[in-house]
């Protein structure tokens, strides 16, 4: 994630995020914090570290983020911090470090009387642990935290790791949304990525997943896989839609650094046919018709929910709204009382920090200012589709409409948006853009800085 690039990838990169060039270039990413991950630095962590030591905003909805980094195969696509190959010892020797530094963390002041509001197992594939692993691991964890008030569990699963006792397990141990990444349902299409699973797996996995009645199923899909076409597009949303899950999440191919395909790309200059930026928009936008003419309901740029009355996606409802999230795992970002962190992304450093030198393994910190904060808010609530200006003016004080008049405006004129006094709502066609709409609202100093 944080590689070192050179002078003119940065500049392409720039170059892209401000025209949104319609080729799918190597170095798209996807926002998800501010400011950029790279302002984050080393020599903030006592900052964190003040806040950990006291006691938090009792009104902040607090919940805990576990990142479990291993894969069966690591997919050409992807940009996370993975491991493949590994051992059983491997994976005790994390889930022991794991374990250690929720124990750490749930002795920290910052934790205050505040019950965790949700609780997200992120990965990497966290169910490429065995059932006996997991019920090992969660032991471990409940003799120090429970999610028992939680109002929603996640936890992301890849298909073919999957079998029956391991999806009961994962009920039995609370977890409330079961997030599948099917991405395609073509074996071709999923070989040539890279994926571990095949489509046999994913049936056999939803028939379980099914029987075991989670009240929130998600099925990540990907739009813009290699081999991709419109004929298998249409296949793939006609499957999903037999399958109903409560929730759909589409995302738009991206082609970070860091990835096989990049690689190929810049290294070996191998051209990778990705699908341009308006098919792979085209492609959500009939996902998006063919969804919404079926009952389902926009929930996001990326997700739409059969029943929005439900509590569909705590983790990202809260987080976006400037909740506290404690980070554990390797390379996890968390934000506590208003300081950004990430845990160290080396291995050795983040299990020696846990086991043998009993510190917490922070890696770097950021504090914004509360310009920072509400951008941060505002163009994260912005990938939702619409603002509530009060929701603005009462936590920051700032009427945005007219403290960001210029980029609404600009933003109007080309269709992708609608505003007035009290709301901002974007269009499909904002929708389909959001992440090229947020650059915009970022300070002048972090225009042209690397974003991880
Ligand atoms: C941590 S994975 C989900 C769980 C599990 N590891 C899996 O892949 O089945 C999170 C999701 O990120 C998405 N993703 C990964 N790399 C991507 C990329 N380069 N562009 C768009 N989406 C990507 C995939 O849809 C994937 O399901
Ligand atoms: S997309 Fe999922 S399974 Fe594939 S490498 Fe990334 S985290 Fe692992």
């Amino acid at each position: 994630m944080n590689g070192v690039r050179s002078k003119k990838l940065q500049k392409e990169q720039i170059k892209q995020m401000s025209t949104d060039t319609d080729k799918t270039e190597v170095g798209s990413y996807f926002i998800s914090n501010y400011p950029p991950f790279s302002q984050w630095k080393k020599e903030n962590i006592a900052e964190v570290e003040t806040v950990l030591t006291q006691p938090p905003h009792e009104e902040v909805p607090l919940g805990l983020y576990l990142h479990i980094p291993f894969c069966r195969k690591r997919c050409k696509f992807c940009y996370f911090k993975v491991f493949t190959d590994n051992n059983a010892k491997d994976i005790e020797n994390y889930v022991a470090a794991l374990c250690r530094e929720i124990e750490m963390v749930s002795k920290l002041p910052v934790m205050g009387d505040r019950p965790f509001r949700f609780v997200y197992f992120g990965g990497g594939t966290p169910s490429y642990l065995s059932s006996r692993q997991l019920t090992s691991l969660v032991d471990r964890l409940r003799a120090n935290i429970n999610w028992d008030q939680a109002e929603e569990v996640t936890f992301e699963c890849e298909p073919g790791t999957l079998k029956e006792p391991k999806v009961h397990t994962l009920r039995q141990l609370g977890v409330t949304r079961l997030s599948l990444g099917v991405e395609n349902f073509t074996d071709e299409i999923l070989n040539e990525n890279g994926r571990a699973h095949l489509s046999d797996e994913i049936y056999r996995a939803w028939e379980w997943i099914k029987a075991a009645d989670f009240p929130n199923v998600n099925i990540d899909l990907i739009s813009g896989m290699v081999g991709e076409t419109w004929e298998n597009w249409k296949y793939n949303i006609s499957k999903t839609l037999e399958l109903s899950p409560e929730s759909i999440t589409i995302y738009q191919m991206e082609l970070p650094y860091n990835t096989v395909y990049s690689k190929d790309i810049l290294g070996n200059k191998i051209g990778i046919p990705v699908a341009d930026w308006s098919l792979k928009r085209d492609w959500v936008n009939y996902a998006f018709d063919e969804f919404l003419a079926n009952g389902y309901h926009v929930s996001s740029a990326y997700t739409v929910v059969k029943d929005p009355e439900k509590v569909n996606f705590s983790y990202r409802d809260n987080l976006w709204q400037g909740s506290d999230l404690l980070a554990t795992g390797i390379a996890s970002f968390g934000h506590v009382s208003g300081v950004h962190y990430q845990n160290k992304a080396e291995l050795a450093e983040y299990i020696s920090d846990l086991t043998e030198k009993s510190q917490l393994p922070l890696g770097r910190a950021y504090t914004p200012t509360a310009e920072q904060s509400l951008i941060r808010e505002m163009i994260l609530q912005l990938k939702k589709g619409f603002l509530e200006v009060s929701y603005f003016k009462t936590k920051f004080n700032v009427d945005i409409i007219e403290h960001f008049a210029e980029q609404w405006t600009t933003h109007k004129s080309k269709g992708f948006l609608d505003f007035n006094q009290d709301r901002v709502e974007l269009s499909r066609k904002g929708l389909l853009h959001a992440d090229a709409l947020l650059p915009p609202f970022f300070e002048d100093k972090f225009r042209d800085v690397r974003y991880t």
